[in-house]
């Protein structure tokens, strides 16, 4: 048993059981022993690789769309340019170089970084070679308008369970199993006073579904929106999941880029579940953004030119690098890989005109 687990335990057999919400933020983001705080989960050597890690073309065309967008603002001489949960740094280092086609964007740029992970703080410094201001929250970020990115961050943030029963929705809780030791799932025994809160799709589920909130997700999102509307600017958010809110498990545990049990070896494993785009589209509208999307990230890559970037690149390339290029394209478009399940969507101020890569 690791010291996670031990730990989780300890607080089980005090207070109760955990959420799953709980367990989630414990085991990603525990000071000592979360997964953010103690791997260095990305690339082929870690757990998973994500989209910027996949090909440079991917920040390089980020900071394309914030170049362009900071213009549609009427290029403010000074700004913040954000990432929510920037990794290793990898995108953030991308979109900065592409934006050296606008040497008044690098100057008019503050760049903010919210990240909780010390660990992966000091891995964004030596990525990014340039003052960075670090944030806990998104909601401290200075009054200023902004310019937010986020490449699979709301994935990795806790959701609450419940399953739909003959008397109501029950939370889905984690507790130990007294007879292993071992963490296990069980509902909890009373339904919940109400499923207000649930979207209208879920409230209509069967019987034995599971819905899934992200309270966390929503909170963000209205943040981001109210700064926004308040402050002028836009944000763009890339992630996986659903276009719309609907019943399903997609609590998943990843390592050395394979499933596991969620609930073995905690803070050992990336844990995440899918987006659910309408509700966080629907939390920044009613906090005075508008949104565009979302989009599957193929079609919104191919939209801001992946293609030509492609060819451009692959001209100076050799044969070896000419064939990555080519899979990088493919893993980030094809829609058997991740083209389709994962989806762009951005948020402006009312007055912006719809964002690039957004086009019917
Ligand atoms: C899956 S990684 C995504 C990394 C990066 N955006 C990329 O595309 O490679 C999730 C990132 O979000 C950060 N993170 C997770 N939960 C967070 C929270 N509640 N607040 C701030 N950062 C968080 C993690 O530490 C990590 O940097």
């Amino acid at each position: 048993m690791n010291e996670l687990q031990c730990h989780l335990q300890e607080i089980i057999r005090a207070q109760g059981p955990l959420s799953v919400a709980s367990y989630m933020a414990l085991a990603l983001g525990h000071p000592q022993y979360g997964y953010y705080q103690s791997q260095n989960p990305f690339g082929a050597q870690g757990d998973f690789i994500t989209a910027p890690e996949i090909s440079q073309m991917f920040g390089e065309l980020i900071g394309l769309w914030c170049v362009q967008r900071w213009r549609d603002m009427g290029a403010p001489r000074e700004f913040i340019l954000c990432e929510l949960g920037p990794g290793r740094g990898t995108l953030m280092a991308d979109a900065l170089r592409a934006a050296r086609i606008s040497e008044d964007f690098l100057i008019a740029a503050q760049l903010h970084l919210v990240e909780t992970s010390r660990t992966l703080r000091k891995l964004q410094q030596s990525a990014i070679k340039r003052p960075v201001i670090w944030q806990d929250r998104a909601a401290d970020l200075p009054a200023l308008p902004a310019l937010v990115i986020a490449n699979e961050f709301f994935d990795a943030l806790p959701i609450h369970q419940y399953q739909r029963m003959a008397d109501g929705w029950h939370e889905r809780m984690v507790t130990t199993d007294p007879s292993t030791d071992q963490l296990r799932f069980m509902l909890s025994p009373l339904p919940v006073a109400s499923a207000d809160a649930f979207p209208a799709a879920l409230r209509r589920a069967p019987l034995g579904a599971i819905a899934e909130l992200c309270p966390a997700g929503q909170a963000i999102m209205t943040d981001l929106a109210l700064h926004l509307a308040e402050q002028g600017g836009a944000a763009l958010i890339i992630d996986y999941g659903s276009e719309s809110s609907a019943a399903g498990d997609s609590f998943q545990a990843v390592r050395r880029h394979g499933y596991c049990d969620p609930l073995q070896n905690p803070g050992q494993a990336d844990l995440t579940a899918h987006v659910d785009f309408e509700a966080l589209a629907r939390a920044a509208q009613a906090a005075g953004s508008r949104t565009d999307g979302p989009v599957e990230q193929g079609k919104f890559l191919l939209r801001l030119g992946l293609a030509a970037r492609a060819g451009r690149l692959a001209m100076n390339a050799t044969d070896e690098e000419q064939t990555a290029i080519t899979s990088a394209f493919h893993r980030l478009t094809g829609s058997d890989q991740m083209g389709s399940l994962f989806r762009a969507l951005a948020l402006r101020h009312p007055l912006l005109p719809p964002s690039p890569g957004f086009e019917a």
